[in-house]
């Protein structure tokens, strides 16, 4: 594969585990210099590693998206080493399983506080710096239920909608500064992310869902994005039938009301 990104530095996070990390060996592969961020900082080295062995640098800024100043002195400290930061791909985030009559607004709060409030102040911290540079891409990675509400993820979809809103207004604002916005918004992606997804209670929910098992390869999606963000799309929407759904929501409601209540929402 060519080294087309030889001379751009790429910001990844999510970047230990499933679409993360498989954008960032995506970028590697192409020479790009790595950024990489996570909380899960034994797995976040293992991909720093990886992308090492491919023969580019890789700098870890690990912090909690749920913590401020974490993030915030994670830019101030990424600025020092890459002053120049020509694409942030902001995807690392936590899917849900309960109901929301059993669900605390605890839990609601903290499933907005890392999908959405720590994705929009990595953003706005980096801004500065990517209007100063003349420009740059950020990726955001949404979900196909920040299209349409899908049961057991009340909080999940809430945070994805408004990704979706927050970044389709933020890439109208910097049109004519240059900062391009791709919304990528996947279906069914084979990672962790159901294993992960947080409960009532707060714990992890444990289980691999058939509809993740089936789904589409982190490698697959993660191909999709780099091209997509390449070529300055608007928005991406990767996965396998199940992105019928969006269309299915879009022009035969009715059909989606039905289909929302009776699917297995595993
Ligand atoms: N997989 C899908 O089918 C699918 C579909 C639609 C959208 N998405 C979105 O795709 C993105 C990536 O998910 P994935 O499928 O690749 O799942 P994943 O394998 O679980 O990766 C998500 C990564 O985000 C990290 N993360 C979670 N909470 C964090 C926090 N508070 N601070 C910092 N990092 C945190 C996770 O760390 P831990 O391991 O420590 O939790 C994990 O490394 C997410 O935004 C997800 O909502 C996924």
């Amino acid at each position: 594969m060519k080294k087309t990104y030889s001379n751009k530095v790429v910001w990844v996070t999510g970047a230990a585990s499933g679409i993360g990390k498989a954008v960032a060996l995506e970028y590697a592969q192409r020479g790009a210099t790595l950024v990489l961020s996570d909380r899960d900082v034994e797995n976040l080295n293992k991909t720093v590693s990886a992308c090492n062995d491919m023969g580019v640098p890789a700098l870890a800024a690990p912090f909690d998206l749920a913590e401020t100043t974490q993030i915030i002195s994670a830019v101030e400290t990424v600025l020092r080493t890459y002053p120049k930061i020509d694409i942030l791909v902001c995807n690392g985030g936590i899917s849900q399983r309960s109901y929301a009559i059993e669900t605390p607004v605890a839990i609601d709060r903290r499933v907005m506080e890392i999908n959405f409030f720590g994705t929009i102040t990595l953003t706005k911290a980096l801004l500065p710096a990517l209007i100063a540079q003349g420009g740059g891409n950020i990726s955001v990675t949404s979900s196909m239920t920040g299209k349409f509400g899908f049961p057991l993820r009340t909080a999940y979809c809430a945070s994805k909608h408004a990704i979706q809103g927050f970044y389709e207004a933020l890439r109208a604002e910097l049109y004519n500064q240059n900062v391009k916005v791709t919304i990528v918004s996947p279906g069914r992606v084979r990672t962790n992310i159901s294993l992960h997804a947080i409960t009532k209670d707060g714990q992890e929910h444990g289980k691999m869902d058939d509809g993740q098992a089936g789904g589409i390869t982190p490698e697959q999606c993660a191909r999709r994005m780099v091209r997509a963000i390449e070529r300055n799309k608007k928005e991406l929407w990767v996965g396998s039938t199940e992105i019928l759904m969006i269309y299915i929501r879009k022009y035969l409601s009715p059909l989606f009301h039905i289909l929302a209540r009776k699917i297995k929402p595993t």
